[in-house]
C-alpha cells in the first residue's frame, strides 16, 4: 500500500519532470558554430558560457604525442539540442555531457554524448537537450600529434615543437590545436592545467604552481590560474628548464629559462615594471607573474600569455615592459572582436614608451615626435589605420606604433590629468571583461567633455599619415 503509493507518486513526479523538461527545452536549437566575430566567423561558438577548464595533458616529446582530458564547466545560455567546441585534428575518443542538476537526481555522473568532427568544429549532442541556465560539465578525452594552426598572415600558432619539448603560443586561433574550447576572447574562464612529462623535463604554464608529483618515470606539474583568461593566453612550455620561484612587486613569480639559453635577460626587472604600471594604470590584475624563455624553430616573437609571457630569447626590459603591459591591456581588459587589436598592441606600445621614459630614455612625447617625423613617407608605417586591419594585418606595425601615437596625441590634446584618468577608468571599468574601440571613444569623450569623433576618425580610421587633428 504504502509502497504502491510511493511508486505512483514517483511515477507522477517523473511524468511532471519530463513535462517540465520538455517545456524548458522546447525549441532547443543547435548552438552557433561561431561567436560572431567578423574577422574569424568560425572562432568561438554560441549557446553556452565556459566558467572553468580543467586540462590534463600528457606529452611524450620523442613521439610528439599528447593524451588529454579536458573537463569543461559551462552554463547554457539558450536551450541547446547540441553545441560546438573548437578543436583541431587530434583524435577524440570519448565525450560525455553531464548536466549538474539532473545528473545528481539520476545519480549518474558520466553521461555519454554523441560527437562529430568537421573543419575545426567538434559538435556535441548531449543525451538530452540542455535547458537555458543549465550548468553542465563536458568531458572530452583525446590523443594524437598536435599540429600548429596557420594564421592569415601565414604565421603558425598553437602547439609548437621545440628541440626538447613544446611550447604553446596561440594568438589568435592556436588554442584548439591542443584542447577543445570556446575559442574567443569573449568567453574567458579560469583554468587548472596539469601536464605530465618524462622525468627530467619540466612543464610550465599559467598562474601558480600548485604541486609537482613523480610517478614512475614521469613528473606531473599542476598549475592553476584563478583569474578569467582568454583561450589564446593559455600556455604550456615543456622542456629542459631552470625554474625559479621568487617574489616580484609582492606577487609570487615563476621564471623558467631554457637550459640552452644564457640567462633570464631583463625578467629580473619584472617587479620594477609592475610597480610603475601599477602606479600608472591601477593595481596589477593577476595573482602571480614571471616569464618563460624558450626557443622554437618556428617562433621568433614574444607573447603575453597570462601571468607568464613567453620570450623566444632573453628579453631586454623594453620587451618585458611590453608583455607585462598586456596583462592590463589585452589580458584583463580584452577585445570583443579581433579587429580592435589596437586596444592591445597600441596600448602596450604606449606603455613600453612610458617605461623607457621612466628609465632614463626619451620622453613619450619625444618618441612620438621621432616616429611622426622620420617615418613620414613610409606608406606601410601608417597603413592600415589601426582600428580597421584586415585579418592578415592584425599585427601590422601601424597597429602597434600608430596605435600608440593615437594615445599620445590624445594625451597632448586633452592634458595629462584627464588622459591618466581615462586610462585608469578603462582598466577598472572593464577589468576581467571585454571592450570595444567605441567604448574607449565614449569614455574619452565623457571624461574630457570634448567631442572627439573627428580626432579618432583621423587617427584610427583614415588611411595615410594624420595631418591635423
Ligand atoms: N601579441 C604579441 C605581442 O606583440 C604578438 C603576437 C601576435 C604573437 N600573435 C602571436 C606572438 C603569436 C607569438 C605568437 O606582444
Ligand atoms: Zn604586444
Amino acid at each position: 500500500m504504502i509502497r504502491r503509493r510511493v511508486v505512483v507518486v514517483a511515477a507522477i513526479a517523473a511524468v511532471a519532470a519530463a513535462i517540465a523538461l520538455q517545456a524548458a527545452t522546447a525549441g532547443a536549437a543547435p548552438g552557433a558554430a561561431g561567436a560572431g566575430d567578423p574577422t574569424f566567423p568560425r572562432a568561438g561558438n554560441g549557446g553556452y558560457d565556459v566558467g572553468h577548464y580543467s586540462l590534463r595533458v600528457r606529452y611524450r616529446p620523442e613521439r610528439r604525442r599528447v593524451r588529454g582530458t579536458a573537463i569543461i564547466e559551462a552554463t547554457a545560455t539558450q536551450a541547446l539540442s547540441r553545441f560546438n567546441l573548437d578543436f583541431r585534428r587530434l583524435k577524440v575518443t570519448r565525450v560525455s555531457v553531464n548536466p549538474a542538476a539532473r545528473s545528481r537526481v539520476a545519480g549518474n555522473d558520466d553521461v555519454e554524448a554523441g560527437f562529430r568532427r568537421h573543419a575545426g568544429e567538434l559538435t556535441i549532442t548531449p543525451a538530452a537537450p540542455l535547458e537555458v541556465g543549465d550548468a553542465f560539465t563536458v568531458i572530452v578525452r583525446y590523443r594524437g600529434r598536435p599540429h600548429p594552426v596557420r594564421e592569415p598572415d601565414d604565421s603558425r600558432t598553437g602547439w609548437l615543437r621545440t628541440r626538447d619539448g613544446a611550447v604553446v603560443l596561440s594568438e589568435t586561433r592556436g588554442a584548439p590545436s591542443w584542447f577543445p574550447c570556446n575559442d574567443h576572447p569573449t568567453d574567458k574562464a579560469t583554468y587548472d592545467i596539469r601536464v605530465t612529462v618524462p622525468k627530467g623535463l619540466k612543464a610550465v604554464s599559467n598562474g601558480a604552481l600548485e604541486g609537482r608529483s613523480h610517478r614512475g618515470r614521469r613528473t606531473t606539474f599542476a598549475w592553476s590560474e584563478g583569474s578569467p583568461m582568454a583561450t589564446y593566453l593559455a600556455t604550456v612550455a615543456i622542456g629542459r628548464f631552470e625554474l625559479r620561484r621568487s617574489v616580484a612587486a609582492g606577487f609570487p613569480s615563476w621564471v623558467a629559462v631554457d637550459s640552452r639559453q644564457r640567462d633570464e635577460g631583463a625578467m629580473s626587472r619584472t617587479g620594477a615594471v609592475l610597480d610603475l604600471f601599477g602606479d600608472t594604470f591601477g593595481a596589477y590584475p593577476f595573482e602571480s607573474t614571471g616569464g618563460i624563455v624558450d626557443s622554437s624553430p618556428i617562433f621568433g616573437v614574444a607573447l603575453e600569455t597570462q601571468t607568464r609571457p613567453v620570450y623566444p630569447h632573453p628579453p631586454d626590459s623594453v620587451l618585458v615592459a611590453h608583455e607585462l603591459a598586456h596583462q592590463w591591456f589585452g589580458n584583463s581588459v580584452s577585445l570583443e572582436r579581433w579587429r580592435d587589436i589596437w586596444l592591445n598592441e597600441g596600448f602596450a606600445t604606449w606603455a613600453e614608451w612610458w617605461w623607457v621614459e621612466h628609465n632614463g630614455g626619451p620622453t613619450v612625447h619625444r618618441t612620438f615626435r621621432r616616429e611622426y617625423e622620420t617615418q613620414a613617407s613610409r606608406h606601410s608605417f601608417w597603413d592600415p589605420p589601426p582600428a580597421i586591419p584586415r585579418p592578415a594585418e592584425l599585427f601590422a606595425i601601424s597597429v602597434y606604433v600608430r596605435g600608440a601615437m593615437t594615445l599620445q596625441a590624445l594625451r597632448e590634446k586633452i592634458g595629462d590629468a584627464t588622459f591618466m584618468r581615462i586610462l585608469r577608468r578603462w582598466v577598472s571599468e572593464h577589468a576581467y571583461g571585454n571592450a570595444t574601440t567605441d567604448d574607449f571613444i565614449a569614455l574619452a569623450e565623457s571624461e574630457s567633455g570634448l567631442e572627439l569623433g573627428e580626432f579618432f576618425s583621423v587617427w584610427l580610421y583614415e588611411p595615410g599619415k594624420p595631418k591635423s587633428w
